[in-house]
């Protein structure tokens, strides 16, 4: 179930809600809009309903009447399951968040779980686990052990399993994580959050620090803005030599990052470079190329391949 269409406890609100949805999919959001004040009217705590109530007005254009419905929605709901935070961001209320609320990010990924596979590789054209593979074969190498950060349902694994002898897996989602085990590849799999300190991410709770030869990250850091505590991860995560192998959505020019309309972020390969620097890496090879589609177009990423130098 979608977090917008959680249920507000009082059926008259939820049946005015289903056809505020009704509304919004025969393409009169404005008539949703009034619908969803109605149902609010009811259920003025309803954080799901205040959402709903949001996506409404911006797609209207009423831009002052959604911001204060994504402010409401904050209110109820602070850890913030709906992503109203990046909302606010991009209607230039408030500045572009460090970081995605991991609340937001876990939800999403356990929403989309039971069809991630289907709708991002067969529908949309999703090639970052062949294209990172490549980049980890062209070492010939055989690592001892790697581990897959973000490792989603387990595209990667597959990929590169001949040429590693151990296999971990972490993930925010556990949703995404039971997918993974399905497919018996990974040696081990685990919660963890990329977005926390080394010490609280999960990371280190079963396994040792300075573990890993080879670490990957498959189109995970665009649910990450600020990519410092993915690259201190990396600093304990990686023994001298590792090689550290992943992808970002191209965030053009400048030395930064940015937040997208798609509420994923996208990185500049100087910031990129910048971090590897700062955290003693050399960039082996880059690629620059399409990684999945969006909206029916192409969307652009880049690929590194690095290593460990100290
Ligand atoms: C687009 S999927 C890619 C999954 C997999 N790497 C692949 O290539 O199929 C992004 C994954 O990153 C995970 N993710 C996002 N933010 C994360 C975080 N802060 N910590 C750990 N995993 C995160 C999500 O749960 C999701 O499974």
């Amino acid at each position: 179930m979608q977090p917008s269409q959680l249920s507000s406890g009082d059926v008259i609100a939820d049946r005015r809600a289903d056809y505020a949805r009704m509304l919004d999919e025969g393409g009169e959001p404005d008539a949703a809009a009034e619908l969803m004040e109605q149902a609010l009217e009811l259920v003025p705590a309803w954080a799901a309903g205040w959402y709903r109530l949001a996506t409404y007005q911006e797609k209207v254009g009423k831009t002052d009447a959604a911001v204060e419905a994504y402010r409401r929605t904050l209110e109820l709901d602070p850890e913030d399951v709906f992503g109203s935070s990046l909302k606010l961001a991009l209607l230039g209320d408030t500045e572009t968040p460090a970081q995605p609320p991991s609340r937001y990010v876990e939800r999403l990924f356990d929403d989309y779980a039971d069809r991630f596979e289907t709708s991002l590789v067969e529908k949309l054209d999703y090639s970052v686990p062949q294209k990172l593979a490549a980049l980890v074969a062209s070492t010939g190498r055989h690592y001892r052990r790697a581990v897959d950060l973000g490792c989603g349902t387990g595209l990667l694994g597959p990929e590169i399993r001949a040429q590693v002898t151990e296999l971990e897996g972490f993930d925010l989602s556990q949703n995404m994580l039971a997918k993974a085990a399905e497919k018996h590849i990974y040696d081990h799999l685990a919660q963890a959050d990329l977005s926390l300190a080394s010490e609280a991410s999960g990371l280190f709770t079963d396994g040792a620090r300075h573990r890993a030869d080879l670490v990957t990250a498959a189109d995970v850091l665009m649910y990450l803005g600020n990519l410092e505590s993915v690259f201190a991860i990396l600093d304990d995560l990686a023994i001298a030599g590792a090689d550290f192998v992943f992808s970002v959505e191209d965030g053009g020019e400048g030395d930064g990052f940015s937040l997208a309309p798609s509420l994923r972020y996208a990185h500049s390969q100087s910031y990129v470079e910048g971090l590897a620097a700062a955290h003693g890496l050399e960039i082996l090879d880059i690629v620059k190329t399409t990684i999945r589609k969006d909206g029916g177009k192409p969307v652009s990423g880049i690929l590194f391949l690095t290593r460990k130098t100290d």
